[in-house]
């Protein structure tokens, strides 16, 4: 068994999460989400600092920014913001660009075994560039590891993983990300562009789903 050790802003097995009265959000999803573990203005707030520690170790050459879709749209948008920022206010300032590729490997809230990679055919751009890849969540690290496997084949100078969360499921110690967001219990959650069958990416919080809502959106 693995003993965790603390990776990012750490979020109890038991934290009953906030009540769904104290914020705001879409009244269509009322009865759908039990409550929110993850307010949007905390989640700012970290991707701020994790953007200096990203340019900490990154910021001293060309980066390319991988961003994973769809769930990592959010989470990329405000950390490229915030890593702009920082360039902004500085008289060092490094070329950033963008490169979406999109993972496929869930169906309601189940894992399902074939990982499909799209827009990463040829990224032979990447050679000798500091390529930041950005999820917005690491499960087993399983996806991670085939990844990351099928970026090192374009010889980039350095390759880090920025996580907005990683989740306490058994057997992730596969692999884990270099900047973890949170770190928060084995449940499903939606929210800031996670979604459960497409829906709830609209919604800005990170919250837990219930299990009306996931009856609701069942396919
Ligand atoms: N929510 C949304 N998408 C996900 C999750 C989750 O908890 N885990 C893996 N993909
Ligand atoms: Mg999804």
């Amino acid at each position: 068994s693995k003993t965790w050790q603390l990776l990012g802003y750490d979020i109890n097995d038991d934290w009953p999460g906030y009540s769904l009265d104290l914020f705001s959000y879409p009244a269509h999803y009322s009865g759908d989400i039990d409550c929110v573990i993850i307010p949007h203005g905390v989640i700012m707030d970290r991707t701020e600092r994790l953007a200096r520690n990203i340019m900490d170790d990154l910021g001293d050459h060309d980066i390319v920014v991988l961003c994973v879709l769809k769930g990592g749209y959010q989470f990329c948008a405000d950390l490229v913001d915030r890593i702009k920022a920082l360039s902004r206010n500085s008289d060092r300032t490094i070329p950033m660009r963008v490169h979406f590729i999109r993972l496929k490997s869930y169906l309601n809230d189940q894992s399902t075994e074939d990982l499909h990679i799209l827009g990463a055919e040829d990224l032979s751009f990447l050679a000798g560039k500091n390529v930041l890849i950005v999820e917005a969540i690491v499960g087993t690290g399983k996806t991670m590891k085939t990844l990351l496997k099928h970026v090192e084949a374009f010889r980039p100078k350095m390759i880090k993983v920025a996580g907005l969360l990683v989740k306490r499921v058994p057997h992730n110690s596969a692999c884990l990300p270099d900047y973890v967001g949170f770190e928060i219990p084995d449940r499903f959650v939606v929210g800031y562009a996670l979604d459960y069958n497409e829906y709830f990416r609209d919604l800005n919080h990170i919250c837990v789903i219930s299990e009306s809502g996931k009856m609701k959106y069942k396919i």
